[in-house]
């Protein structure tokens, strides 16, 4: 446990900062569901995978290769199956999803985990800034080209950031998603976390009418990979002192699988959780307006991204 849980109280849900994935699952039986987790080899994802397939749930786990999700599946006591999708790279992306249904998987829920972190330098995929495209339109096409495969009450959750208060004004800088109009780290990773947070909003004003949910979540700050890019200084410190004042993986992986799985969330469809529990998001993060556009604008994006894939195969 971190140090500071022991200073925290449990919020509505009767769950809390230091409320662990083991713990917002006791008493749950999975079996019979199907949870596909991308990023399932590092961090909280590996986390929420090992205990989402320990209370019987068959976990799909995605990894850049198959060979790397395979490996980290195996090691979990349960049912796991490893999947390659790099989310930088849409043909991997697509071929995750053709996988998936080929083998004729039918989900429960669906976690958007994987994500990285304020690359020091401008880097592109496909001439867009790589933190967007890796975060957001490669999460937008897997999730988005699995939606058939969600159950009538499946579950769809975006891991999102309190990072995301550092997006430019007004949310999305539509103009300059190449990052060639000006690059700084900090504001490119919250405005893709912003992206995450706006997805599972919009998802969730189309679920309306069915009793498929979204969620956006804030995990908490836990001492993983993530903090790769901070420089060799900060990073020793993260990990020297994360036991004190940062979240456990335990704590870190709670919030995204209460959302998953516990019978909690379901009032708080729509909603943005941190501590298994409601917070509030920076305001434009539910403009319904800006959700709309950013869905759209991914669309056009998608479909070239396609229509591009399409030609260079003729
Ligand atoms: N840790 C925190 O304090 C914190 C705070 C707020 C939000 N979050 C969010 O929580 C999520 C999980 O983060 P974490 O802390 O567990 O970080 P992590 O240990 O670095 O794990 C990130 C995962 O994403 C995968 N990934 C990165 N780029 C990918 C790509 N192009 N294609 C496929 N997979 C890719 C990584 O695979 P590789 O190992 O192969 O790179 C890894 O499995 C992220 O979305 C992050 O933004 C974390």
């Amino acid at each position: 446990m971190s140090l500071l849980a022991m200073f925290k109280s449990a919020g509505l849900t009767g769950f809390g900062y230091g409320s662990t994935a083991e713990q917002v699952t006791e008493g749950y039986s999975l079996t019979g569901q199907t949870i596909l987790v991308t990023g399932c080899n590092s961090g909280i994802g590996q986390e929420a995978c090992r205990v989402l397939a320990m209370r019987g749930a068959l976990v799909l786990g995605t990894a850049r290769t198959k060979e790397k999700a395979a490996a980290v599946c195996s090691t979990f006591t349960g049912k796991a199956i490893g999947y390659a999708c790099e989310l930088s790279n849409p043909l991997s992306v697509r071929g995750c999803v053709a996988a998936v249904k080929a083998d004729g998987h039918r989900l429960d829920a669906i976690i958007g985990n994987a994500g990285i972190m304020m690359l020091p330098k401008l880097e592109k995929s496909h001439g867009y800034e790589l933190q967007f495209f890796t975060n957001h339109i490669g999460h937008f096409m897997l999730v988005t080209g699995l939606l058939e495969q969600l159950k009538e009450r499946g579950r769809v959750v975006m891991l999102s950031s309190e990072g995301h208060r550092q997006a430019p004004i007004g949310g999305i800088s539509f103009e300059n998603l190449s990052g060639e109009g000006g690059y700084q780290p900090l504001t490119a990773y919250g405005q893709s976390k912003m992206a995450n947070l706006l997805f599972a909003k919009e998802l969730q004003r189309r679920f309306v009418g069915t009793q498929k949910t979204a969620y956006a979540v804030h995990p908490g700050v836990v001492a993983t990979k993530l903090a790769r890019n901070l420089g060799p200084v900060l990073s020793r410190v993260l990990a020297a002192t994360g036991p004190l004042f940062l979240k456990s993986v335990g704590e870190g992986a709670a919030t995204e699988v209460f959302a998953a799985v516990n019978v909690k969330a379901l009032p708080l469809a729509g909603s943005y959780l941190a501590d298994s529990n409601v917070a509030k998001p920076r305001a434009d993060a539910e403009d319904p307006a800006l959700a709309a556009r950013l869905w759209a604008e991914s669309e056009k994006i998608v479909q070239a991204l396609d229509n591009e894939a399409g030609s260079r195969q003729a």
